[in-house]
């Protein structure tokens, strides 16, 4: 099959490799109608290349068409057509019947110590080929897929596979009150639907930031009361404008959609790059015990939020030695919730809004629709911010 592979820093190519085949009872094979490129695979693309192995298929916000399926899979048929979470989970730990299934008791990769697996995500997270491909194998299959019905566009329904949950997540851990004020600090697809999903979810403000001006206009063209970074001098800046609409206060949650490539963060930025230079054999072990995260927009959210409010991160950190103001966040009393979307958790609730109404926007969600032959473009061009490219979907 053709899949979208990693060879290097900021070098990704579409080539041929295997097929993936059933392995285990609880497999199953889909054939991919259309796949998302993600913030989180920019990562892969050039800061996480320690963690990298050349020839890693990446890729893990896929819809499909179930092909094949193990004796262990009672609930697809060959034809269903799925949704494939990012995490791979069993959906029967106590993690999983928590709600928690980023945790999953039977599937964490102890190897590095990190919680479920994810596809296409490095070997932290267990080296498991990705979705940018036109098969993908789905380990735990008895309970990942989410079977979504024939008819309404891939559109409809393939953002359940990470930007809804991950977005829905976002904003039930900031814990806006009814009415209350919430900021979201970078507008690429996460931010934008996390602006979205607080608006149906009874926000009564929401204030968007970043400093690409069509993810500005997109935003605001949804209501957003948005800030263009750019105007500012600095982040004190800004901070001060938003304190300014909220009396004085600051807004009561800020959810962090940006993560750890921030614009701004010199010296982190320095270190980072550094890191992806080094040999192979050194660099990863090294990122494992140090590494550094680009912290700006995580210092705005914790000067932003108002005192006794609540920042939520879904922008992904991966810092082991990052120095963070544990003085602020402790006087302000601030509550700090994160972690990677636990997709099945939220799914339910999302689908609902997945109507013919479309109020969350989702079928005109995407910028871009590619063909995976043209991945290695997508990249560079969503790296890049470079064509009003906000969102990228990919037919194999
Ligand atoms: N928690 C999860 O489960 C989960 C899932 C998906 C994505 N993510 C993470 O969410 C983050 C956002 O993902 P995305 O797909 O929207 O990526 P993206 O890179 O398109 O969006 C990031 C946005 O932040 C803006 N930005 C940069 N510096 C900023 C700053 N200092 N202040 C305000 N805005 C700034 C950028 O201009 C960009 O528009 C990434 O870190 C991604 O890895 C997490
Ligand atoms: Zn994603
Ligand atoms: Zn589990």
């Amino acid at each position: 099959m053709r899949a979208l592979t990693w060879q290097g820093k900021r070098d990704v190519r579409v080539e041929t490799v295997p097929d993936p085949k059933i392995q285990e009872p609880t497999d199953a094979i889909i054939r991919i109608t259309s796949t998302g490129l993600c913030g989180s695979d920019l990562h892969l693309y050039e800061v996480l290349t320690p963690f990298m192995t050349p020839g890693d298929i990446l890729g893990h916000e896929p819809i499909g068409i179930v092909e094949e399926v193990g004796a262990g899979v009672p609930d697809l048929q060959v034809g269903d057509r799925v949704v494939v979470p990012f995490q791979i989970a069993c959906g029967n730990c106590w993690m999983c019947l928590t709600g928690l299934p980023t945790q999953c008791d039977t599937t964490q990769v102890h190897t590095h110590g990190m919680g479920a697996p994810l596809f296409g995500y490095t070997r932290l997270y267990g080296s498991v080929p990705g979705a940018q491909a036109e098969y993908l194998r789905v380990p735990q299959a008895q309970y990942g897929p989410i079977k979504v019905p024939e008819g309404p566009s891939d559109d409809r329904f393939v953002y359940l596979s990470d930007v809804l949950p991950t977005a829905w997540q976002a904003v039930a851990y900031a814990d806006v009150p009814q009415g209350g004020s919430i900021a979201v600090l970078g507008l690429g697809p996460i931010g934008d639907m996390a602006c979205r999903v607080a608006q149906v979810r009874g926000a009564g403000r929401v204030f968007g930031v970043d400093l690409v001006p069509e993810r500005l206009r997109r935003a605001r063209a949804r209501g957003v009361e948005t800030f263009d970074l750019r105007s500012f001098d600095d982040e004190k800046e800004l901070v001060a404008a938003i304190r300014d609409v909220t009396d004085g206060r600051g807004p009561d949650a800020v959810i962090d959609a940006v993560g750890t490539e921030a614009h701004g963060s010199a010296a982190a930025r320095m270190v980072q790059n550094a890191a992806t230079v080094l040999p192979r054999k050194l660099s990863g072990p090294l990122a494992e015990r140090f590494s550094v995260d680009r912290l700006a927009a995580l210092y705005t959210a914790i000067d932003l939020v108002r005192r006794g409010g609540t920042i939520s991160l879904s922008g992904i950190y991966g810092g082991t030695a990052d120095p963070l103001p544990l003085l602020t966040l402790f006087d302000k009393q601030i509550q700090l919730r994160m972690g990677q979307a636990n997709v099945r958790r939220w799914s339910d609730d999302i689908i609902p809004y997945l109507t013919d109404e479309d109020p969350l926007g989702v079928e005109d969600f995407a910028t871009h629709r590619v063909p995976l032959s043209q991945a290695p473009h997508a990249y560079e061009m969503f790296q890049n911010k470079q064509d009003g490219a906000v969102k990228v979907l990919m037919q194999p």
